[in-house]
């Protein structure tokens, strides 16, 4: 894996006095502590990119064994030519591989990594690996109540045939869908339209559909006993995380279909306090890193990953975990994966804590000023920190891109 966010940040705290909005309301209301925001030389390529060359490093893959490079976005750059080809072009990967986007809100990252698992699977990758990435900006309007939920970066991945990290079941998930207007973005719009609340509620429909049918197949396929709550048979579970308060809602959703299914006379009080613990023992451990980074949609389930693996690599490994992708609109799939033998070394070279430290804060005034900038075509007269790129503009109807010269 690999993450990359942008150099900038603003604490939930600021934005709180600044809105005359109790601070509590966003750190424990939302469980929101930071959020990322980039300034107009760090847009969806420059994140992607990236990320995808941390992601060969840590690797150490040589780009002429990748057969497949697959972005998921809902923050496109262009209406026809794919985020994943000024990727392929920044990292000079190989001509002799697939190259597209993939797109369904924030379910995007997860259609290209089944894409990737699959094609491994099926035999047709013949050895080769893939890239997937998943890099969005989450943008809502100014003093609106999805302000505090905003964010920015990008996750990539290496999908191979013997995975270090994580091997995922492959054929043994659940999937979910409804056509719902609980969140999009309208061509030509640069921020997103919601109807918060019922976001919220179409995730947990939609948790509840997915979860049932992993369920049923991991049940079949002999991965649960029925001696416990088949989610407390997973040692973690990583959720779609839009705010962190989600994924404690999202668990208690979970938990609730476990005891329904059970056909459990559950004790409201005492589930209470059960959900409580629950959430602390199994989800709690990955929203370190996305309360500090905020929303950023198609990876924000893949950083819950790595920041959960980043805490926890080695006592995990050999453990199997949850995983939940939710896309508004909407598409959703529950998933697992058993935590992989080089999980320890991996997450060495992820340096998760190195890439949030290297940020600066900025003041309220300052995120006002950068929300305000006209991209794309100005671009950013930033340029790249070492081993980044950077959005420079767009010329004659073409973005340029600068890279760093180390
Ligand atoms: N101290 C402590 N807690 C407080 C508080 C205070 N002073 N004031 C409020 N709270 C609590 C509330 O009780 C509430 O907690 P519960 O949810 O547990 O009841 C929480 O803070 C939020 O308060 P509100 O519901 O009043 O907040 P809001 O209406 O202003 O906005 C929101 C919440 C609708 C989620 C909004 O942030 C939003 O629209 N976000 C964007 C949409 C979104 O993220 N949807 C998630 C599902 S869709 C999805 O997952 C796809 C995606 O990525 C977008």
């Amino acid at each position: 894996m690999g993450v990359a966010i942008p150099r900038r940040y603003l604490d939930l705290g600021d934005l709180a006095i600044a809105r005359g909005v109790d601070p509590l309301k966003f750190t424990l209301g939302l469980g929101a502590r930071e959020m990322a925001i980039a300034d107009p030389s760090e847009d969806t390529v420059s994140l992607a990119a990236e990320a995808g060359r941390r992601a060969l490093a840590a690797a150490r893959l040589e780009p002429s064994k990748l057969g497949m490079l697959v972005v998921g976005t809902e923050t496109g750059v262009d209406h026809s030519k794919p985020v994943s080809s000024y990727v392929h072009g920044l990292l000079e990967l190989p001509r002799a591989m697939r190259v597209y986007d993939t797109q369904h809100a924030c379910y995007g990252g997860t259609a290209g990594l089944w894409a990737a698992v699959e094609w491994i699977a099926s035999g047709a990758a013949a050895g080769r690996a893939a890239l997937v990435i998943c890099s969005d900006i989450a943008r809502y309007g100014l003093a609106t109540a999805g302000e505090p939920t905003q964010g920015a970066g990008a996750v990539a991945m290496v999908i191979a045939e013997n995975p270090a990290m994580l091997a995922i079941d492959v054929g043994i998930s659940g999937a979910s869908s409804t056509h719902v207007h609980d969140f999009w973005r309208p061509l030509g719009h640069r921020v997103a339209e919601v109807d918060g609340h019922y976001s919220v509620q179409c995730y947990l429909d939609a948790l509840a559909g997915a979860y049932r049918g992993w369920k049923e197949r991991a049940r079949a396929a002999g991965l649960l006993h029925t001696a416990t709550l088949a989610s407390e048979q997973l040692a973690r579970v990583c959720y779609h995380v839009p705010f962190c308060k989600m994924a404690k809602k999202a668990h208690v959703q979970v938990r609730r279909c476990d005891l329904d299914d059970a056909r459990t006379l559950w004790d409201v009080a005492g589930e209470e306090a059960s959900a409580a613990a629950a959430f602390r023992g199994q989800v709690e451990p990955s929203l370190v890193a996305c309360s500090r980074i905020g929303n950023i949609y198609t990876g924000s389930l893949y950083l819950a990953l790595a920041g959960l693996l980043d805490r926890d690599a080695a006592r995990l490994r050999g453990q199997r975990v949850g995983l939940f992708s939710y896309g508004s609109g909407c598409t959703s799939e529950f998933f697992s994966g058993s935590v992989g033998p080089r999980v320890v070394e991996r997450v060495r070279a992820l340096d998760l804590a190195g890439v949030l430290a290297a940020r600066e804060r900025i003041d309220f005034g300052e995120y006002e000023r950068i929300m305000a900038l006209n991209v794309p075509a100005g671009g950013g007269n930033q340029s790249p920190r070492p081993g980044s790129f950077a959005f420079t503009g767009v010329e004659d109807h073409r973005r340029q891109y600068a890279r760093s010269s180390s």
